[in-house]
C-alpha cells in the first residue's frame, strides 16, 4: 500500500493505476477506523480494480474545538487496517496541504445542509461538503463511498456532485451495526460502559418505527413513539427524531403513505451518536 502525504504523492499513485487502465474507488474517512469504514472498503474493492482511502480529520466541520480534539486519532492502527484490507493507496494530508494559507472557498448545498441535524451542528454540513469536494478533486475516482448511518450527509455529497458536475459515483452502503443492533461509529469508543449499554435505545426504537409502520401510522404518531421510548432511556439526551422524504429530506406529515427516511440523535454522557433508517410502508 503506497501511503501518500502529499497530493502529488496521491495523484501520481492514481496515475499509476490509470495507466494500467484499472477503475478506481474512493473511500474517504476521518481515521479512527472501525467495521463501518472496513464495509465500506469492502464494497470499493468488489466494484473497482483499485480502492485508495483518505484520512483526514476535517477541522472545518467540527462546530466545538473540543469535539475536534477529542477526536480519536491513531494513524499506525487505521494504516495497518487498510493494508490488512488490501487498500492500494493511503493520503493523509496535513491541515494546510487540504486548507492552503488564504484558503477562502466553501462548498455549502444551501436547503440539505441547514435543515434537520444541520440545525443542531451549524456549518457542520458546509465543512463536510467543502472537504470531499477538495478530496473528489484531488483524487478523481471514478466512484466514492459513505455510510448511510450519516444519512444527511450522503444526501448533501449527492446533491454537491450532482450540482457541480462533478463525475464521481456515489455510492452509499448500508449501515454496520453492532451485535445488539448499535450503529458502529468511532464516537462508540469514547462512551462509558453505562452509556454505551443504554445507547442501544437508538436502533430499538427504528426497529419499533418500523413495526408501527407495517401495522399503519401517522409521521406524528411515529415522532411521539419514538421520543417516548429514547426518553424511557434516563441516560439518553434526545436532541432529535427527524422524520423526512428520502433524498430532498422535505418535511412529511400525516398517514405514512410513502417511504420515509428517520433520523435520530441523542447525547450519551455529553457523546453525540446519531442513527438512522429508510422505512417502506
Ligand atoms: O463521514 C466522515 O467520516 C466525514 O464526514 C468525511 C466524509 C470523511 C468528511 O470529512
Amino acid at each position: 500500500m503506497k501511503i501518500c502525504r502529499t497530493i502529488p504523492e496521491f495523484r501520481a499513485a492514481i496515475a499509476e493505476f490509470r495507466k494500467a487502465d484499472e477503475t478506481v474507488g474512493l473511500v474517504t474517512t476521518m481515521g479512527a477506523l472501525h467495521e463501518g469504514h472496513l464495509a465500506l472498503m469492502r464494497q470499493a474493492k468488489a466494484n473497482h480494480d483499485r480502492v485508495v482511502a483518505t484520512i483526514f480529520v476535517n477541522p472545518t466541520q467540527f462546530g466545538e474545538v473540543a469535539d475536534l480534539a477529542h477526536y480519536p486519532s491513531d494513524d499506525d492502527r487505521d494504516i495497518g487496517l487498510l493494508d490488512a484490507e488490501g487498500i492500494d493507496a493511503v493520503f493523509l494530508p496535513e491541515v494546510d496541504t487540504i486548507y492552503p494559507d488564504g484558503d477562502e472557498t466553501i462548498v455549502e448545498t444551501t436547503e440539505l445542509a441547514n435543515k434537520l441535524h444541520g440545525k443542531v451542528r451549524p456549518g457542520h454540513f458546509r465543512g463536510v461538503a467543502t472537504v470531499v469536494t477538495k478530496l473528489f478533486n484531488i483524487a478523481q475516482a471514478d466512484a466514492a463511498y459513505f455510510g448511510e448511518k450519516d444519512y444527511q450527509q450522503l444526501q448533501v455529497i449527492k446533491r454537491l456532485v450532482r450540482d457541480l458536475h462533478i463525475p464521481v459515483q456515489i455510492v452509499g452502503v448500508a449501515t454496520v451495526r453492532e451485535p445488539d443492533g448499535l450503529a458502529m461509529s468511532s464516537r462508540n469508543l469514547r462512551l462509558t460502559p453505562q452509556d454505551r449499554a443504554a445507547a442501544v435505545v437508538l436502533s430499538q426504537s427504528l426497529t419499533e418505527a418500523e413495526a408501527l409502520v407495517a401495522q399503519g401510522t401517522t409521521v406524528e404518531e411515529l415522532r411521539d413513539a419514538i421520543r417516548t421510548k429514547i426518553k424511557s432511556e434516563p441516560r439518553a439526551i434526545l436532541r432529535a427524531v427527524d422524520i423526512a422524504a428520502p433524498g430532498s429530506l422535505s418535511p412529511v406529515s400525516g398517514p405514512v403513505k410513502d417511504p420515509i427516511a428517520i433520523m435520530l440523535s441523542a447525547e450519551f454522557g455529553g457523546i453525540l451518536l446519531i442513527d438512522q433508517r429508510e422505512i417502506s410502508p
